[in-house]
């Protein structure tokens, strides 16, 4: 059974700044909802009620954010703002949400090695990364849970990158298909392979469901791409003894650790939305010319700008 789900959440968040100066990445908001609330969501909507968040000085308004706020609920209870306070006090039962510290930013198998002591050696648990945000409604995970669940083995997600740059990017895997659809059985794994060398075309996205036989081979794991412990080279190890399920993801998805892609969830989210979607699709096809033009402008500014430095 897969009980608890391990949230790294210790980065910086460099590529936000000035934005993350103060304030977690993970809590800036995508419509009305900070980011990492849409991973606790999916977290719930899988089955799972333990959260462990792998956490950093600096990130405490995380852990807040699922906590209860007694004097919120007191003023929102005054003004009879009803519909409020059920919101905020639902979120604090979502999930039991307890944080672990990484004293060290050695990577992101150094990451989920600090999660051993709360999942334990022999309970299989989930890891879902931050920055890979799926549809508010998404089952995917479920369904890895599912695949572990019927195979005993550790379950990936998967998606395919035709560009040779962009997936030069993720942990890349070499796989057979499986016995069902959408389903690969991986036996080798490279993190950000160089282009031109990645084994397939079938990148990592920051979904997994793992044994806990994955912490002592992550012990024993020396640093790998950028000198920190990779998730992906203790895969491999994994993946040597037995194949390891992936599962290729067939929806949307969006990398909220750019800016783009969280730009892309921000309107993909706030379009599904009864309160904001129909008025949101209708603004930007009224504004689309005057889109372009603004985009055309910035283009021709930065080619400039190149032009100049290359001077
Ligand atoms: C991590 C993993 C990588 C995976 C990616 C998915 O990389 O190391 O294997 O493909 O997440 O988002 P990061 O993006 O943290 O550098």
């Amino acid at each position: 059974m897969v009980r608890t789900a391990v949230v790294p959440v210790a980065g910086l968040g460099t590529r936000f700044l000035p934005a993350t100066k103060a304030v977690p990445k993970e809590m800036l908001p995508i419509v009305d909802r900070p980011a990492i609330q849409y991973i606790i969501e999916e977290v719930a909507r899988s089955g799972i009620d333990d959260v462990l968040l792998v956490t950093a000085a600096g990130k405490s308004a995380i852990e807040d954010h699922f906590d209860r706020r007694l004097d919120l609920e007191a003023a929102l209870a005054a003004k009879g703002r009803d519909a409020e306070l059920a919101e905020i006090r639902a979120l604090a039962e979502l999930v039991s949400v307890h944080a672990v510290r990484q004293p060290e930013p050695l990577g992101l198998g150094h990451a989920v090695l600090m999660a051993a002591g709360h999942v334990g050696e022999d309970a299989s648990f989930a890891v879902l990364l931050g920055d890979d945000l799926l549809e508010p409604d998404s089952t995917f995970l479920a369904r890895m849970v599912a695949a572990h669940e019927r195979t005993g083995r550790a379950v990936i997600a998967l998606m395919r990158v035709d560009d040779p740059e962009r997936l030069a990017q993720y942990g890349v895997v070499a796989a057979v298909p499986g016995e069902r659809d959408g389903e690969v059985l991986i036996h080798d794994l490279v993190e950000k392979p160089e282009p031109g060398h990645a084994p397939s075309d079938l990148a990592v996205i920051g979904r997994y469901v793992l044994p806990g036989s994955i912490f002592p081979v992550l012990r024993t794991t020396a640093p790998g791409r950028g000198g920190e412990i990779q998730l992906t080279d203790a895969l491999r190890t994994l993946a040597l003894d037995e194949p390891i399920i992936g599962l290729v993801l067939d929806e949307p998805r969006h990398d909220a650790g750019e800016k783009l892609g969280f730009l892309t969830a921000t309107l993909a989210f706030a379009a599904r939305r009864p309160d904001l979607g129909p008025d949101l699709v209708a603004w930007l096809e009224e504004h689309l010319d005057e889109l372009r033009e603004r985009a055309d402008r910035a283009g021709r500014a930065d080619r400039t700008q190149t032009q100049k430095d290359g001077a």
